[in-house]
């Protein structure tokens, strides 16, 4: 069997992607599968260049086929910020009622709705031998954070399409539509040929 290692802290990310890898005949090996204790500096400007960072740094270290992902939110009324900052920018208030509130004004002050969220996966398959997975998830912040679903900026989103937000969707349909399920896709399909 083929291995490939996800370069992620994040247990719920591992279970969730391991499940999809099973049905493919590959291997997955994750950090704990290793004695890598330390994480690069993720200081790149863009999603693309923070995962490319990290699986970089996976193949470097182990010299197994690696990949990893990096996700945020991006907000017209904010600039499109907090993209590359959204976890931080998230833990920066006192709550998370307290951001949303703040979010929620800025798009009453300026009118401007809309938001995606993104995930740009890079798999590193050799020295300097990266390939980019990109998902993309628009829609508009919505007037109040409402749903009990998800987590982070889910309260808040409502996908295109939609009139309610990702925190009112189930994990499965929400699945069905992610930025980062599409990414996770294209993934599988490049790995799986
Ligand atoms: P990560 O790179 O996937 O760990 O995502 C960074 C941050 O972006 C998270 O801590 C969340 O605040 C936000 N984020 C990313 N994906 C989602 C999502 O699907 N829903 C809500 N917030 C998200």
């Amino acid at each position: 069997m083929r291995k490939i290692l996800f370069f992620s802290n994040n247990k719920n990310k591992v279970i969730e992607i391991k499940k999809i890898f099973k049905k493919f005949n590959l291997e997955l090996l994750s950090l704990n599968d290793f004695n890598i204790n330390y994480e690069p500096k993720e200081d790149g400007q863009t999603f693309e260049e923070n995962a490319k960072i990290k699986s970089e740094f996976g193949f470097k270290k182990t010299g197994i086929p690696c990949f990893a992902d990096d996700s945020g939110i991006c907000i017209e009324s904010l600039n499109w910020k907090p993209g590359v900052l959204s976890k931080r920018f998230l833990n920066n208030f006192k709550s998370k009622e307290a951001c949303f509130k703040s979010i929620i004004k800025s798009i009453k002050h300026t009118g401007k709705k809309n938001a995606y969220f993104k995930t740009s996966i890079s798999l590193t398959i050799n020295n300097n031998q990266n390939i980019l997975f990109n998902g993309k998830i628009v829609g508009k912040i919505s007037n109040q954070a409402k749903g009990e679903f998800g987590f982070g900026y889910d309260p808040i989103f409502i996908p295109k399409y939609y009139n309610k937000t990702l925190a009112e969707l189930s994990t499965v349909e929400k699945n069905k539509i992610s930025h980062r399920s599409i990414a996770v896709t294209k993934l599988v399909n490049f790995v799986s040929n």
